[in-house]
């Protein structure tokens, strides 16, 4: 089956990134409803599915490469994506209420370096919206669905937590685990959660709200994970490593995108504002996950994020001890291809 990927992407590349994305998902949905996504994209669980399970958090996961989040938002293609090969899918980050995110242009391409630049500002559109989706988009999907879930702009850090109790209590019955971001460049005062102490009330609430759920839920019990970004000193990690493994979170990802630009530096577009993934994140990404993996518990699981652009690049991540891997700016330079790659490495 020949890569039709190269073609597609010149196309997209023609169009603004962000209406290349909303075109991307319109006819992912069209060729996921008449049956051919996979067969279109050579990389699809047709004819032969990738499957190489493994089990993490309790949860089997039919492969170790899943979706970051940010991709699909809304929840709106879920099914389709695990059609493109996807063991897990991370939908969100979503917020309590709709919210309409930063103004455009707020997506930009930095092409000669396999990156982008993003801040979003977590447009979404709120808890219930996302539910109403997946009642759609995840039928027949059998890998592990993920929610991400955040805090709404003009919430207030002092009642940050709040906005995350009422998103975990909205998703609860809908997630195989879920997310709460706190790494996001893009929404003000987000990452001050990762200071040591609030990060622990925040995941001690989580966890007491996690328990008066499971019994609502039939016992259905939702891990809860961390994730974290890649901007933080070592002392920082150790600090959160050392919350982590106190706290028994269920598992953590690394990273979220970096408001670092060396890597970039002198490109036209270095200086947007907001959160730089893709290729110039891949080594920085890999070192946090290494160092945050040296000091946690080990049964604790750590999810590798961040420039996942080859293979070789998730093996790295697997070799620093990530558990799984998750992909977003690799699939809009490589393509589903990168996705079988992974799925079907040993
Ligand atoms: C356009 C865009 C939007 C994103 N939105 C979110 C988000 O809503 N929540 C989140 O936790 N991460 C978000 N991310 C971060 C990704 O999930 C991922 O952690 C990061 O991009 C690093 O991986 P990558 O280099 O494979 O892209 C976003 C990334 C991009 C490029």
């Amino acid at each position: 089956m020949p890569d039709l990927y190269p073609l597609a992407r010149r196309l997209l590349f023609a169009m603004d990134a962000e209406t290349a994305h909303h075109a991307t998902l319109s006819g992912m949905r069209a060729a996921d409803a008449l049956g051919v996504l996979g067969l279109l994209t050579g990389s699809g669980r047709s004819p032969d599915p990738l499957e190489s399970a493994v089990e993490v958090m309790g949860l089997r996961f039919p492969n170790r490469v899943g979706l970051a989040a940010g991709l699909d938002k809304a929840g709106t293609a879920v099914h389709a994506f695990g059609e493109l090969g996807f063991g897990h899918v991370e939908v969100g980050t979503v917020t309590p209420r709709p919210q309409p995110g930063n103004d455009k242009p707020r997506l930009f391409r930095l092409k000669e370096h396999g990156a982008i630049i993003n801040r979003m500002g977590f447009n979404n559109p709120g808890v219930a919206g996302l539910l109403a989706n997946l009642e759609r988009s995840r039928k027949d999907f059998r890998g592990v669905l993920g929610i991400n879930i955040g805090k709404n702009f003009d919430t207030p850090n002092e009642e940050a937590i709040r906005d995350y109790l009422l998103c975990l209590e909205g998703v609860y019955g809908a997630a195989d685990y879920v997310t709460a971001n706190l790494s996001s460049p893009n929404t003000k005062g987000l990452r001050d959660l990762q200071n040591a102490e609030t990060c622990r009330e925040l995941i001690l609430r989580l966890q007491e709200r996690r328990e008066s759920l499971q019994a609502g839920h039939g016992g259905k019990r939702v891990p809860l994970v961390i994730k974290i970004a890649p901007d933080l000193s070592d002392e920082a990690v150790a600090a959160l490593a050392g919350v982590f493994s106190e706290t028994r979170i269920d598992g953590v990802i690394t990273t979220n995108t970096t408001i670092a630009r060396e890597a970039v530096a002198g490109h036209p577009l270095a200086n947007e504002a907001g959160g730089l993934s893709g290729s110039p994140l891949t080594e920085q990404a890999t070192a946090i996950l290494a160092r945050l993996r040296s000091e946690l518990d080990p049964a604790i699981p750590v999810i590798g994020s961040g420039g996942v652009m080859t293979a070789d690049d998730a093996r790295a991540k697997f070799e620093a001890g990530a558990a799984l891997v998750q992909v977003y700016t690799g699939l809009i330079y490589r393509g589903p291809r990168l996705v079988r790659e992974i799925a079907v490495m040993r």
